[in-house]
């Protein structure tokens, strides 16, 4: 069972997602500095993972006697998209605020993602079925989390309950995490998995060869668009057109309600660097004009469901079993 993230009393822990899939280290962070370079340059990545990382984080700030807006303004800074991170980082202030022990609620807010995560897979296991071939993109794994996964949860879910599947693993440039952590991650639960370009999907939708794809979220607005890693939009608009089923797997941390629609999320822009070198080999002039955001958003109305720690909704009416279901725990 892979570990992401091990808080270690003063230490935080966390694999270093750079190196894999063909070195697996473990980086350290011992101040709220250290998880802040974590974070930015992409050491931990995915919106629940970033969220757990960020409280203890918060842990460290506070023991470097940090006053706490600084800590709460530096720890948010780091990425713009994934709304656990803010919530997390939310969270974790009320409970100083409220005198609790804030090492005791980060080390909650890590053991609840991944009971959040087993209820996701279990909820979305029912919409995968025997044979299916299933695609993802991005990841969405226990290494985007604290443990278990979201997307990658719901397909290990239906392959822990004797179902027979495969998945074909998007490449996801250009920063990889298909290629590089996604089907790493496959290979060691022993889930059959093929890896492919991200320009291929519509190739094979068209050939039939794709029953359901999954994915993950970042930030999920109040009218049920959903914010991904950047391609998510061209699958769904390609599922559309292919009748393929679109889902979405999430917990309730990623529900924004406080941003009414896709078009408010702030979409982070990363270096070009990404785009004209892939593993530090340069491949495009070196005075190349890119563009790299990061994420974009798919319409509700694109997404089949929403597969939560709660059960599976369309997306337009998320808010409505938000509220009536309590909400998330937060501030
Ligand atoms: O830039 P990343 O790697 O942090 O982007 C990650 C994603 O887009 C994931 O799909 C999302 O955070 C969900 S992770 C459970």
């Amino acid at each position: 069972m892979l570990e992401p993230i091990v808080w270690n009393r003063n230490t935080l822990l966390m694999i270093d997602q750079r190196k894999l899939p063909h070195k697996r280290e473990y980086y350290a962070c011992k101040t709220l500095e250290d998880v802040c370079y974590a974070i930015k340059n992409m050491v931990v990545r995915g919106a629940p993972a970033i969220g757990v990382a960020a409280a203890f984080g918060f842990v460290l700030g506070i023991r470097e006697n940090l006053e706490v807006d600084h800590i709460s303004g530096k720890l948010i800074s780091t990425r713009p998209t994934a709304v656990n991170l803010s919530w997390a980082v939310c969270r974790m202030k009320e409970f100083y605020r409220l005198g609790l022990d804030v090492e005791q609620k980060a080390l909650e807010i890590y053991n609840n993602d991944i009971a959040i995560n087993k209820k996701i897979g279990e909820n979305g296991s029912e919409v995968i079925l025997d044979n299916f071939n299933i695609l993802t993109h991005c990841n969405a794994g226990a290494l985007a989390t604290a443990g278990y996964g979201t997307a990658v949860g719901v397909i290990r879910a239906a392959f822990e309950r004797g179902k027979n599947i495969h998945v074909y693993v998007d490449e996801t440039r250009p920063f990889l995490q298909g290629a590089r952590l996604t089907a790493f991650e496959l290979n060691e639960l022993g889930i059959k998995n093929t890896l492919i370009c991200d320009n291929m999907a519509g190739y094979l939708m068209k050939s039939k060869k794709i029953d359901l794809i999954v994915v993950g979220a970042d930030r999920i607005a109040r009218n049920g668009d959903v914010a991904n890693k950047i391609g998510t939009y061209s699958l769904a608009v390609l599922a559309k057109y292919h009748k393929v089923p679109f889902y979405v797997a999430a917990p309730f941390s990623t529900f924004d309600p406080d941003t009414e629609c896709g078009n408010d999320i702030a979409i982070e822009e990363r270096s070009d660097t990404e785009i004209k070198e892939i593993g530090g080999v340069k491949i495009a002039c070196e005075n190349q004009k890119c563009y790299n955001p990061a994420f974009d958003v798919t319409p509700s109305e694109l997404v089949t469901g929403i597969i939560t720690e709660k059960g599976i909704f369309k997306a337009s009416k998320l808010y409505k079993f938000y509220n009536k279901l309590g909400g998330k725990d937060g501030c």
